[in-house]
């Protein structure tokens, strides 16, 4: 089933090419316990490392969104909260995340920041324990690169997003660059022990979760994540 448009514009198809339907997404896999387990070792170490640098796209992402007065708006792995104080006090925001670690780093900064407006629950994003069509907005910041299986993660994402809601994904991609792209690719199973794989191939990720986005735009500096919006149907 099409995640927003049964048909692709000459544009999607030059961007997905014509095995990404059926290519491998990265060269490394993990499970959800291997995930768990590696934000439980560096939950404490997490504002420090990933804070800073991938704050521009944090910004840009909530500022595009636009959220309006009364939105719905789910965050998917919330992590330590970095996001929670960014978000205008008039939306209401539930931040989900697997790492009991990560949610308790969360908790203290909400409570430390007075911010109300923010629930925070323990959940995998491969199985959302929330009704279909749920929230205006469904957010992934920097999470679809972590999860075991980012396909399954924005169906479930599709599923709890209204019609005409939004889904809005910050992930570094595989790189354009050849010789980048290999580096990426050799280094991703090493790079799953920080918390992330670094050759998330974005077209095969579009085509294999048929999502077809509105805009898709580079964030943070150095520019090599993506802030992908997408309107569901
Ligand atoms: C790179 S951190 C991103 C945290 C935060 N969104 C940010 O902007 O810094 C990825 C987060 O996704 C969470 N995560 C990984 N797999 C998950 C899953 N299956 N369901 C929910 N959260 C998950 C991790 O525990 C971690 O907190």
């Amino acid at each position: 089933m099409a995640l927003f448009e049964p048909h692709r514009s000459r544009e999607t198809e030059e961007i997905v090419g014509s095995d990404a339907a059926t290519r491998a997404l990265s060269v490394a896999a993990v499970e959800n316990d291997f995930v768990a387990r590696v934000y439980e070792n560096i939950a404490w170490g997490y504002d420090l490392v990933f804070g800073p640098i991938l704050h521009l796209g944090r910004l840009d992402a909530i500022r595009q969104m636009g959220i309006k007065p009364g939105d719905r708006v789910l965050e998917v792995g919330v992590g330590t909260g970095l996001n929670a104080d960014l978000y205008p006090s008039y939306c209401a925001v539930t931040g989900i995340d697997l790492s009991s670690s990560m949610l308790e780093k969360a908790r203290e900064r909400v409570a430390r920041k007075g911010v109300r407006n923010v629930r925070l629950l323990q959940m995998d994003a491969a199985n959302l324990k929330f009704a279909d069509d749920s929230f205006d907005i469904v957010y992934a910041p920097y999470v679809i690169s972590v999860v075991p299986d980012p396909v399954a993660v924005t169906r479930e994402m599709r599923r709890v997003c209204r019609p005409g809601g939004r889904i809005v994904i910050v992930n570094h991609f595989l790189s354009d660059n050849q010789a980048v792209a290999w580096i990426e690719r050799m280094i991703s199973p090493l790079t799953v022990h920080v918390g992330f794989k670094s050759d998330l191939d974005l077209p095969a990720f579009l085509a294999q979760a048929e999502l077809e986005p509105q805009s898709i735009r580079k964030v943070n500096i150095p520019r090599i994540w993506s802030l992908v919006t997408c309107v569901k149907d």
